[in-house]
């Protein structure tokens, strides 16, 4: 069984995908919409846990004003279509960014379908949605300091704080269309992430590929910062420790 259960996905490549067809850049928009649609469809099949999709950046607001619209609606048709399959298959549905300030009918619908399946104990599905990396993890720290002002932090106290703590780490962070950066995408979560860099673009993305980047990435060996664990000489977490403890004593005495 894969060791990965949670990806995280920057669908990119879409605007590309639509101006090499000599189409406007929101048909790539509306094209990538349909394969997130197959991509949470499938979830189950390939063994996942939890999906997080980057679907608005707090840079994309940059964008010409009929694209960012687009997106929006985007988002709204795609609750619209998918609310009951999303019920149906058990799907534990949340979006995490600064949604407050966005318009009530976009907020209205999230709270919907969050509220709908907020027993689900299948897949948990996240929309990242005016998401920013850096802005999660400065509102963690805020929200501590807010309530134990005279505490140090530490990296659990952190780890608790982030959008969707539920989702943990990300086993694997994807991104189509060439580029290869994390762009501000799950910073916190993303430490000892995979990562995974397809030409694909979005709009052409498929299950199958997806597959394959699993299969290819599950085969890679995670250590963790240890040893490999083929030569027998990996350590547990708890002997890191005394490891640590031992050698700097050595070292002090
Ligand atoms: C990047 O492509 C993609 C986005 C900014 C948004 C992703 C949105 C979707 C996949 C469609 C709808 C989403 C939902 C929630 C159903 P790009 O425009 O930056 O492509 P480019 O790099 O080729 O310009």
């Amino acid at each position: 069984m894969s060791q990965i259960k949670h990806v995280a996905i920057i669908m990119d490549g879409n605007g590309r995908w639509a101006n090499q067809r000599i189409r406007p850049r929101i048909w790539g928009h509306v094209r990538g919409s349909a394969v997130v649609s197959d991509i949470v469809q499938s979830a189950d099949e390939l063994g996942l846990k939890a999906l997080t999709l980057y679907a608005f950046s707090t840079e994309n607001w940059s964008r010409p004003f009929e694209e960012v619209s687009i997106l929006f609606r985007l988002l709204s048709k795609f609750l619209l279509k998918e609310k009951q399959r999303i019920v149906f298959n058990n799907i534990k549905f949340k979006v995490i960014g600064e949604i407050q300030n966005l318009p009530a009918e976009t907020i209205s619908l999230i709270k919907e379908v969050e509220d709908l399946t907020t027993n689900a104990t299948g897949l948990n599905l996240t929309f990242a949605f005016n998401y920013g990396g850096r802005a999660e993890i400065v509102r963690a720290i805020n929200i501590f300091h807010a309530s134990h002002p005279e505490k140090e932090m530490t990296e659990s106290d952190l780890t608790s704080l982030m959008y969707r703590p539920e989702t943990g780490d990300v086993d694997l962070m994807i991104r189509t269309g060439g580029d290869q950066r994390i762009s501000n995408f799950l910073l916190w979560q993303m430490a000892y992430g995979e990562l995974y860099f397809t030409p694909t673009k979005w709009p052409d993305f498929t299950v199958g590929e997806m597959r394959k980047i699993i299969q290819n990435v599950s085969s890679r060996e995670r250590r963790y910062g240890n040893v490999s664990a083929q030569n027998g000489l990996g350590d547990s977490k708890d002997s890191a420790e005394v490891n640590k403890a031992s050698f700097l004593k050595g070292i002090n005495s």
